[in-house]
């Protein structure tokens, strides 16, 4: 247990750097996160120039996820999104989480999602390789990594396929809220104007797609509006395009670099599963979680919080601690880490977009090793994952 520290907002000797700001490349973030975790596992750190603690136990973050009233999760993203995304579930709390996100996450799991899941995602991957065709060598991140998921939500809302390339522009620069507020603004209103004819039209006549299953969903006689549908539709992509994104640039880079583990995955197709589950946990697309504390002080850990200070869940540093896995940095194909991940972020928060993502990334890989099997990273330390909130590679120059 850390001893009782006394509202020290001040970082710890040597600490490392800002967490919005600095990039933490490869290894970098994981011996940053360590040195924090042995100092204390709720360590004084600065986020966008300001105080903040950071949370890296793996039994304190656990803890922390499930405490809405020490740490209520809806705070932090009215600040970081809720301003170009709209009202949504995730900037709610309590009961009116509840019923909306009761609401809408049917929509994730209705049959458009499943067709999907079925053949949707296999036969985007492979056409995403067609597009390259007689090439050998190509940057995997601009041509493939950075473009599943977003097709994947684009088909999903039933976009018409000439709209796609237009529309991945949009979401993208959507998601350049906080950075780039002007741009991201600007998105967003072309995003609404593209979708308002279709809402229409799916009110008229719904198909199988995920714009007619949020215009139908009905929780306790309540229904979605069309902006309630738009902010939610916003919602799809920041919080299911750049995480599975960074997971599969990710899981990319972890095989590749070591390219044995590559290998080892040809020839033993059964440890594919278990090869996702373990990039989940040793290099998770949500590195650090910022959440902000309550109203009031709290007390966590036997650390004194000072009211809505930001608090960075640092689930990377959680799914790397000893106490929980043995030999925490080393990629073990047939590690078991059941029940033990915090990746999707455990509690009343859980991501309800887990059982998509883990698929995106099963399909893209089993249709990668089949179609390019003899995939080589052409610069490995140019595409270390880089980033802290969200991390992923930048490019992956690789040939075959
Ligand atoms: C590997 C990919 C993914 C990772 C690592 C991930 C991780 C997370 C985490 C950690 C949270 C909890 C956030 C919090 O506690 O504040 C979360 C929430 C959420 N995720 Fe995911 N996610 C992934 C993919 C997806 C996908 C594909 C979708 C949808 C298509 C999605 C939709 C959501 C939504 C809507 C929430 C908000 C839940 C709520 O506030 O109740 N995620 N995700």
């Amino acid at each position: 247990m850390p001893l009782m520290t006394n509202a020290s907002s001040e970082p710890p000797p040597g600490a490392p750097g800002d967490f919005a700001v600095d990039l933490y490349p490869g290894g970098q973030l994981h011996r940053a996160l360590a040195a924090l975790r042995r100092h204390n596992p709720v360590s004084a750190v600065r986020f966008a120039g300001r105080p903040a603690f950071l949370i890296s136990g793996h039994r304190e973050l656990a803890e922390a996820f499930r405490d809405n009233a020490r740490f209520p999760p809806a705070d932090a993203y009215r600040i970081t999104i809720e301003p170009v995304q709209g009202v949504t579930f995730q900037t709610m709390e309590d009961e009116q989480h509840r019923l909306y996100r009761n609401l809408a996450t049917p929509a994730f799991r209705s049959r458009a999602v499943s067709a999907m899941e079925e053949e949707g995602l296999a036969r985007i991957a492979h056409e995403l390789i067609d597009r390259l065709g007689g090439v050998r060598r190509a940057d995997l991140a601009a041509a493939f990594t950075h473009r599943v998921a977003f097709l994947v939500i684009s088909r999903m809302l039933g976009i018409p396929a000439r709209g796609e390339e237009m529309f991945r522009d949009w979401a993208v620069g959507f998601l350049e809220f906080p950075r780039d507020p002007e741009r991201s603004r600007r998105c967003a209103a072309q995003i609404t104007d593209y979708l308002l004819p279709i809402i229409a039209e799916r009110r008229e006549r719904p198909r199988e797609d995920v714009i007619s299953a949020l215009i139908l969903a009905d929780a306790d006689g309540h229904r979605l509006t069309d902006e309630e549908i738009l902010a939610h539709i916003r919602l799809l992509f920041s919080a299911g395009a750049s995480t599975t994104t960074d997971a599969l640039g990710n899981l990319l880079f972890a095989l590749l670099s070591e390219r044995s583990r590559w290998q080892q995955l040809q020839e033993q197709p059964q440890l594919r599963e278990n090869a996702i589950e373990e990039l989940l946990r040793w290099e998770t697309p949500v590195a650090v979680l910022p959440r902000l504390s309550a109203p009031h002080p709290v007390e966590f850990g036997g650390v004194q919080i000072p009211p809505a200070t930001f608090c960075l869940f640092a689930i990377a540093a959680a799914n790397r601690d000893p106490a929980v896995f043995a030999e925490p940095d080393r990629f073990d194909l047939r590690r078991d880490t059941k029940k033990k991940l915090l990746s999707f972020g455990p509690g009343p928060r859980l991501c309800p977009g887990l059982h998509l993502a883990r698929r995106q990334l099963r399909v893209a890989l089993d249709v990668l090793m089949e179609r390019l099997p003899g995939l080589q990273l052409l610069e490995p330390e140019a595409a270390q994952p880089r980033g802290a909130i969200l991390r992923g590679p930048a490019q992956l120059s690789v040939a075959w």
